[in-house]
């Protein structure tokens, strides 16, 4: 099989939450708090953080990435009968040390030193992205990071994905866009972005009008397809 390469790519554009960031790493300290619950608990708070973001998208009721993240949180904490008020803080904090995926800054690095520029656009605020990829020492590998906050409205609004055209001056079919969600990608490519998927977790795809461009397994396998060689 012929590895895919993706050529004419003038810059990547990341996704934050789920491609760079671990999102279950916000639970680490909070084990004996959420016992055998944590898993669950996790994934419906992720369930309702993005539900949340498209019913305050479509019902023009925009509030930022934290506030919308503390109100899922409190959701999925009452669901499992754990709503107290020191576990809710501890996991909100966790959310701005959350750890990176391991293979993220050696990907990074490779990128840059090949002179590819390298952009984060999430729905995450200002302060919580400048705070995870502080604490995860990534900031010198990214030229801008992009929230949706520029905009008001969270992804996949037209608006948000306009924003790396807007700050790079590089068209969306000579960007690679790049998120493990797959919603976020596929709206990514309806836009017009070149897109990776980045399926971690080997799930189906979508059944929506466009495909990524391709999948893979992490995102050390980027630099292969978008470097030129
Ligand atoms: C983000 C969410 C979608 O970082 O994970 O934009």
């Amino acid at each position: 099989m012929t590895a895919l390469r993706l050529k004419g790519i003038e810059a990547c554009v990341f996704d934050a939450y789920g491609t760079l960031f671990d999102i279950s790493s916000v639970a680490e300290g909070a084990e004996s708090a959420l016992g055998d619950k944590a898993k669950p608990v996790l994934d419906l708070w992720r369930a309702k953080q993005l539900q949340y973001t498209w019913l305050r998208g479509l019902a023009g009721h925009h509030a930022d990435f934290w506030q919308v993240t503390g109100e899922a949180l409190s959701f999925a904490l009452a669901s499992f009968d754990l709503d107290r008020a020191e576990l809710k803080v501890q996991l909100m904090a966790a959310y701005m040390s959350i750890q990176a995926y391991p293979e993220v800054a050696e990907t990074l690095r490779q990128l840059k030193d090949d002179g590819m520029r390298l952009v984060i656009l999430s729905n995450g605020s200002p302060a919580m992205l400048t705070a995870a990829v502080t604490n995860a020492r990534l900031k010198p590998f990214f030229d801008k990071i992009l929230s949706v906050e520029e905009v008001g409205i969270f992804k996949p609004h037209p608006l948000v994905y306009a924003l790396p055209e807007k700050h790079l001056g590089v068209a969306a079919g000579r960007c690679c866009f790049i998120s493990s969600n797959s919603w976020d990608a596929f709206s990514a490519k309806a836009y017009g972005y070149r897109v990776m998927w980045c399926n971690r977790f080997n799930q189906l795809p979508e059944c929506l009008p466009t495909m990524p461009d391709g999948v893979m397994s992490s995102l050390a396998t980027l630099p292969g397809v978008v470097l030129p060689r």
